[in-house]
């Protein structure tokens, strides 16, 4: 599917690594100026983008778990560009913890960035994106559907990120909100399960589990989030694409 984004202002959260960044490229590569935001500066100015589309590539330093930043930020997004077509909430991060053991610390920490801050964002974007008929990706997790040990804290949130995203629908109409489901996608919030070659071999045995018997990667996100941001989804508003490689069918055959 070809995606044209010239002249589109597109901003992306937690895009120094994995899901982000690749979110970011794609909409680089098809020709959107990407407002790439992340709490991670260094990673960040890390990033290195084709001579011929760095000006259209604009780094900031953002904190997604923090209403001051956003607020800051999206006040600076409409003083540069007057207009925003597209708010990614990508940031996310992952604690694992039993319920036994939730640290008040970890809830905040997950609540702030995979919860509030979406919120906050799309609050503050809204009035520029009803202005230009913008579109908003919430990127939520499988997690928010099914079971998985360790996640209580990041599946609540996650959960109640899918749930926003049909109020967003609701009380805002003209924006195209949606929000995607990821399954297992190779990149380092993976690290939370283990490192070396544990990791990978925890990887090797997710696959098996896999019915499309491999991990996701990031750009299998970045697709369907071009998607539900063009014009091809101009009817697709308030939906809940799970891209996961049939997991959840797995999980729901197995009951
Ligand atoms: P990642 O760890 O590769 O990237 C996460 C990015 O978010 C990092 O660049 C990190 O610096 C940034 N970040 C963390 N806290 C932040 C904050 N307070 N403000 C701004 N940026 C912040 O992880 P990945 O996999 O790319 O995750 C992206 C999103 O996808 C997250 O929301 C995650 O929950 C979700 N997801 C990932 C899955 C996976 O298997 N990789 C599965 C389902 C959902």
């Amino acid at each position: 599917m070809a995606f044209d984004f010239s002249g589109r202002i597109v901003l992306v959260t937690g895009a120094a690594s994995g899901i982000g960044l690749a979110i970011a490229r794609r909409f680089l590569d098809a020709g959107a100026t990407v407002v790439a935001t992340d709490i991670d500066e260094a990673a960040l100015q890390a990033v290195q983008v084709e001579a011929s589309a760095a000006e259209r590539w604009v780094a900031r330093r953002l904190d997604a778990g923090s209403g001051a930043d956003i607020a800051e930020g999206m006040a600076w997004v409409e003083s540069r560009f007057g207009t925003l077509d597209a708010l990614i909430n990508n940031a996310g991060l992952a604690r694992l913890e039993s319920i036994a053991e939730l640290s008040e610390d970890a809830i905040d920490l997950q609540f702030n960035v995979l919860l509030k801050g979406p919120m906050l964002a799309a609050r503050a974007a809204m009035p520029m994106l009803e202005r230009s008929g913008g579109a908003i990706v919430n990127i939520a997790s499988i997690a928010a559907v099914i079971q998985a040990a360790g996640h209580a804290c990041y599946s609540a949130c996650k959960a109640g990120l899918v749930k926003f995203t049909h109020d967003l629908v609701k009380e805002h109409p003209k924006v195209r909100s949606n929000v995607i489901l990821p399954g297992f996608i190779d990149t380092p919030i993976l690290r939370a399960y283990g490192e070396g070659e544990a990791l990978e071999q925890i990887k090797r045995d997710l696959a098996g589990h896999i019915p499309l018997r491999r991990l996701g990667r990031a750009d299998d996100i970045a697709g369907a989030t071009l998607y539900l941001c063009s014009e091809h989804a101009a009817y697709v508003s308030g939906a809940e694409l799970v891209v996961d490689g049939g997991v959840i069918s797995t999980t729901l055959e197995n009951m």
